[in-house]
């Protein structure tokens, strides 16, 4: 592939503005015309003016200093006698402020200078039917010009001129090679990004300080697309945001640098457009100029997210708890945009390890996420520096030398989660040095053989026993750290025995680990430290260690105090050590600290913090507090695997387990699961005094209500209990 293209880039400075690069060209009549190109950047391809394919920001997100997709686009029927090709790029991940790699530098004023300058590398192949081939190729023969993008910026939104066309053509330069990131240029692997659903504004809002606001009633991820009746020169500027403040006033202070601003300069007439290169996390848009009096009816939001496909199903007749279940699946969606991230308003939308290893199995049963994370993990892979660690968010964006326990552990946890889900032993197999590599690394790190001390950690990541002042709960992060020593150290043993590998080096060190750890720490002082001790297996005592943990969580009130390292398996170490009334008193709870209550403030999406919003209406704070972040959002696992019961009990669930812990608080509670065998299934009614189990099982499955297990093959199953 790309035998004949050189990578071209604009002669000439356009600033920050978008270049287009184009060729025009004859053509005979073609069997077939593939289009393969790929960018410095993201692009947009037109083809006689007409858009190619209907990926958006392509080619996108990878370590480019590594790995740079290219895409394939079957075009036959776009070709015509007289054609012109055009591709458009915006600076996108690679050269915007969001990849300090190619970080543009500032240059003394507020503008930036890419490292990297635009480029386009493409080759049209055209087989005619008289059997000849014909190869359009970038080269100096293209041309660039500027177009009306002025601005593009991941962070910090569009600035876009209607009615320029572009005419100032001049011929584009090769780009020197040697400027060029040493990627290598791989075919499109992940899911593409696609425009996935269209929402209309639910309402136009004066707030009390006379701001226009149109209310999406959706947060979300993706552009506004307007349609406005106006003057050339009119100015349209909105802003983005989550939430309204306490007044019902417009608030974005909570995306700290990202401006996430939207620009426009109309052209003469009806006109309808949105953003092209950029992408906003929002439910509102503040109206700051527009000609005329905006109307609800002028807007859409169009939901941008990778093509990954829907295969779970939560429903509750509870309505709070059917709403957090929604919340969970558009969190999902909103950060599934080619690589997991933690958000996607502020300056971060980053693909953060921790946050992707904390929902990954929630994420697996949501949707069908296995291409998704295959691409991921060859980025985590490919962002290893000095002793084989991935960085914190992946693709590296900066250079740390060591990874945060829980962060990094994301090369066992996913590789692992994903295989249990959809059973490819293939890509198990890919990821196993990445999973050795990953416990070696902490033995080269560490301060004391078999602990991992020393080092950076975020620890329990906001949890709620954080000092004042402080992200980080008070679980030590030397324990935390050890824990996960030992759990991705038995994850590696476990992946070995799938695949026939050795794995006596790995069980002497898990044996060494733990005695170590056990040696160590032999408290456990906070809700986290004991989930961690319970659900690693760690302590030797798993009836005082779970009794402990309730009695510690009875008295905070029933409420929990963990944060990211602790919660994802809160719920999960209660009900299996006998304290599932317990987990259902957290998961009911509607009060502060909870689930449920964020729901009850009105929350579409996860929020970042328990209390993104306070009972006096206050935020928690500006600087972290993101209302569209996943990992919270992990609960799902718990209601998949344990309220209705269903597991895999072979990899990709060749054989099941279904064992519905119920509680009559929810009233109706149901699960379905599209897996790679057929559609799994486990719901429960409570009614007079009795719940009624409905079960479809597509492969032989041991279910088990009220402590007695049945194994059954295929089938549809309903069963009653006390
Ligand atoms: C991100 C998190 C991330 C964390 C690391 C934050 O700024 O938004 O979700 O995991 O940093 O501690």
């Amino acid at each position: 592939m790309f035998d004949h293209a050189k990578w071209i880039s604009p002669a000439v400075d356009y600033g920050r503005a978008c270049p287009v690069f184009r060729k025009q060209f004859s053509a005979k009549a073609v069997k077939k015309a593939t289009l393969a190109v790929t960018a410095l950047g993201i692009y947009a391809a037109k083809l006689n003016g007409e858009r190619v394919g209907d990926y958006v920001f392509a080619p996108g997100w990878t370590q480019y200093e590594k790995r740079l997709q290219y895409q394939q686009y079957d075009v036959t029927e776009m070709i015509r006698e007289q054609n012109e090709i055009s591709v458009t790029v915006g600076e996108g991940w690679m050269r915007g402020e969001i990849n300090a790699n190619f970080r543009p530098e500032r240059d003394g004023t507020d503008q930036f200078k890419c490292a990297v300058p635009a480029g386009v590398l493409a080759e049209l192949t055209l087989e005619y039917a008289d059997g000849s081939r014909e190869i359009i190729a970038t080269d100096e023969n293209w041309e660039t010009a500027k177009t009306g993008i002025l601005f593009s910026s991941i962070y910090n939104g569009e600035t876009y001129e209607a009615g320029v066309v572009p005419t100032d053509f001049v011929a584009a330069k090769p780009i020197d090679p040697t400027l060029l990131p040493g990627f290598e240029l791989i075919p499109q692997q992940g899911e593409k990004i696609i425009e996935q659903d269209r929402i209309a504004a639910a309402k136009l809002i004066i707030t009390p300080k006379g701001e226009k606001v149109i209310d999406f009633g959706q947060n979300l991820t993706g552009y506004v697309e307007f349609t406005v009746n106006a003057k050339k020169g009119d100015v349209i500027r909105f802003h983005h945001g989550e939430v309204l403040d306490k007044n019902g006033n417009f608030y974005n202070e909570n995306y700290r640098e990202a401006d996430a601003k939207f620009e426009y300069i109309c052209a003469e007439g009806e006109q309808t457009y949105h953003a092209q290169f950029a992408f906003y996390g929002f439910r509102y848009i503040c109206i700051e100029s527009w000609p005329g009096e905006p109307k609800a009816e002028n807007f859409t939001a169009i939901v941008v997210c990778s093509d990954i496909r829907r295969i779970g199903k939560l429903e509750c007749s509870a309505p709070l708890v059917q709403k957090l279940f929604d919340n969970i699946f558009w969190g999902q969606r909103c950060n599934f945009l080619d690589v997991p991230t933690d958000c996607p308003q502020r300056d971060e939308r980053l693909g953060w390890t921790g946050d992707a290893q904390v929902f990954v199995r929630t994420a697996s049963y949501n949707y069908d996420v296995e291409k998704f994370f295959e691409k991921w993990l060859c980025d985590v892979e490919a962002s290893r520096g000095r002793y084989g660690m991935p960085d914190n968010v992946v693709p590296r964006v900066w250079n740390g030398e060591t990874a945060s326990a829980a962060w990094g552990d994301v090369c066992c946890i996913v590789p692992w989660t994903i295989y249990q889900t959809y059973g490819n032993a293939e890509l198990l197999r890919r990821n196993f040095n990445l999973m050795k590599d990953w416990v070696d690394a902490i033995g080269k790190v560490t301060h004391d053989e078999f602990l991992w001390t020393g080092c950076e950690h975020f620890g329990d990541w906001l949890g709620l026993d954080a000092e004042p002042g402080s992200y980080t709960g008070s679980s030590r992060k030397d324990f935390i750290a050890s824990a996960f020593y030992i759990y991705s150290t038995s994850l590696v043993i476990k992946a070995g025995m799938e695949l026939g590998e050795d794995v006596g080096r790995f069980e002497k060190l898990y044996e060494k680990v733990l005695a170590k750890f056990r040696e160590t720490f032999t408290d456990y002082r906070t809700q986290t430290e004991h989930v961690l001790a319970l659900h690693f297996g760690i302590t030797t005592e798993p009836e005082k260690t779970a009794a402990s943990l309730a009695d510690m969580i009875r008295k905070n009130g029933t409420a929990l105090a963990t944060g990211f390292v602790g919660t994802p398996y809160l719920l999960h170490v209660l009900s299996s050590n006998g304290y599932t009334e317990l987990a259902y008193d957290l998961f009911v709870r509607e009060k502060f600290p909870s689930w449920l209550n964020q729901v009850k403030l009105g929350a579409t999406t996860m929020w970042e913090h328990w209390d993104n919003i306070r009972e006096d209406g206050e935020f928690w704070s500006k600087d972290m507090n993101s209302f569209n972040h996943y990992a919270y959002g992990s609960v799902a696992d718990w209601i998949y695997e344990v309220a209705c019961g269903i597991k895999p009990a072979k990899p990709g669930f060749a054989e099941a387990v279904i064992a519905p812990k119920p509680d009559a608080r929810l009233g109706r509670l149901f699960a379905s699961i599209d897996t790679r065998h057929g559609q799994i299934s486990s719901g429960w009614t409570y009614a007079n005094g009795q719940f009624r189990y409905e079960i479809e099982t597509p492969v032989k499955t041991a279910i088990t209500i009220d402590g007695k297990t049945k194994v059954v093959n295929a089938g549809k199953y309903i069963f009653y209990s006390k």
